[in-house]
């Protein structure tokens, strides 16, 4: 229940809002098709504009392994001569066919139930040759030349998805193979849609830890393929067109593991997500609160007093010391604050009510929080800060916080320190 009401944001955003889905050829074949294929059913009732655009690799290679012809592949794309073309063209009619099957399931008892999906496609994509490189002539291998915005709108408007094959025509009539994730970028920034997707062998970027990094800007996605930090095959192919189409006007960018079960589904209706998104700009800015925030500081800091983390305010406190916090917003969500009172005498400041919400915890928010309070601090000409926890301490030792005692505090503060509380005390000297 709880899961399905925590959606009704992203829902009412998401309406009549354009997603493309790049999809490598390995998830439409088995089972994962039909998963995939429920969830697009769902994004499609959900009144979402979508965008398919499948790779055909497996197929093609199985096509030309029947015809007896090796693959021919330079700097990691396919060179495609005329037999190769003959292999690409029946490997993507089939593949075109299987979709529009697929999505014509009505079975009772399963998730296409009722549902009367519409596919259609087109001549969408003009193309020119790639070209020669290093000597090797490419052939009928293609890169997007135009998209052809309005037919691909119009189609939009009246089906219910749009399956865009990896292959363009020349204005001459010739046929070309383009590359998937090319495609699907190039689709993406011509509607400037809301999301780019690809579906990826890894569960999206990876720090040295080797733990999922939720979130990027465009410009910290550029170091990490720089560095081939954390990238795995499919991400080395698909992050620099992520980065291109968020530049280009794309809003976001994600990359998702292929083999989650309900990964699409996950990644666009929770908070937290499964996979990598990438945005131009940082999704989380901490600024101070204005009146507007005060029902959204009320909400985070209420179970925290109930629970005896925190110590209990009141709304009247908070309004009257509004001026106080800081809020952090996640992609328009307040998701966390804190406060910062000042003894100026002292040349410190109280850190309290330093909050995130349960959602949002874990991918260096609090930290962000902390920043922004510290350069706040500093910004007043304050040199210390210091903070009253009772189960938080080592989240504050570990940011450079030392344990103080109570005779530190401010006379004031000391006065009406609670001593059934038994909060400890830590200190932070500001450089
Ligand atoms: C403390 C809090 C603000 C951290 O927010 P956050 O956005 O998760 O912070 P970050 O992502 O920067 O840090 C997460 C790390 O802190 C650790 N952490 C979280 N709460 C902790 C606690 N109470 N004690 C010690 N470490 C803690 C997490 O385990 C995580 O580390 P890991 O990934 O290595 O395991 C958040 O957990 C919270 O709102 N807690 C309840 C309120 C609270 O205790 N406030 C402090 C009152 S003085």
């Amino acid at each position: 229940m709880g899961w399905v009401r925590r959606a009704a944001p992203y829902i009412h955003a998401f309406g009549e809002r354009t997603f493309v889905i790049g999809i490598g050829g390995e998830v439409l074949e088995g089972d994962a098709a039909k998963r995939l294929a429920h969830d697009c059913n769902l994004l499609a009732a959900l009144e979402i504009r979508l965008v398919l655009v499948p790779g055909a690799r497996p197929r093609i290679e199985r096509e030309l392994a029947r015809q007896g012809l090796t693959p021919v592949y330079h700097r990691g794309l396919r060179v495609t001569d005329a037999p190769a073309l003959e292999c690409v063209k029946q490997a993507m009619g089939a593949l075109r066919i299987d979709i529009e099957a697929l999505f014509s399931q009505g079975l009772p008892n399963t998730p296409m139930a009722g549902s009367q999906v519409r596919v259609s496609s087109g001549n969408f994509i003009t193309a020119r040759p790639v070209g020669v490189y290093d000597g090797v002539d490419y052939q009928f291998t293609g890169t997007v030349r135009r998209i052809d915005v309005e037919a691909l709108n119009a189609a939009l408007d009246s089906s219910d998805i749009v399956l865009v094959m990896p292959h363009g025509h020349s204005p001459s009539g010739e046929v070309f193979n383009l590359c998937m994730e090319e495609v699907a970028e190039a689709c993406a920034s011509a509607l400037k849609a809301e999301k780019l997707v690809y579906l990826c062998d890894a569960p999206g970027l990876v720090d040295e830890r080797g733990t999922l990094v939720p979130e990027v800007t465009a410009e910290q996605a550029e170091v990490c393929l720089a560095g081939a930090r954390g990238i795995s095959e499919d991400l080395g192919l698909y992050l620099p067109y992520a980065i291109r189409a968020v530049k280009n006007g794309v809003h976001r960018a994600h990359l998702i593991d292929r083999d989650l079960d309900g990964g699409l589904l996950l990644e666009f209706f929770t908070p937290e997500g499964v996979g990598t998104v990438v945005t131009r700009e940082p999704l989380a800015r901490v600024r101070e609160a204005v009146a507007e925030d005060l029902g959204a500081i009320v909400g985070l800091i209420q179970p925290l007093e109930e629970d005896g983390t925190l110590v209990r305010r009141g709304r009247e406190v908070l309004e009257r010391e509004l001026d106080k916090f800081s809020v952090l917003e996640h992609d328009g969500v307040v998701a966390g604050c804190a406060a910062l009172y000042a003894f100026g005498e002292e040349g410190t400041a109280e850190l309290a009510c330093v909050a995130v919400m349960p959602d949002y915890r874990r991918r260096g928010l609090g930290a962000l929080i902390l920043d922004h309070m510290e350069r706040r601090a500093r910004a007043a000409g304050l040199k210390a800060l210091f903070v009253l926890t009772t189960r938080t301490e080592h989240w504050f030792l570990e940011r450079g916080f030392e344990l103080s005692d109570i005779k530190s505090l401010p006379r004031a503060k000391r006065d009406y320190y609670n001593l059934q509380r038994r909060s400890k005390v830590f200190r932070k000297t500001l450089s």
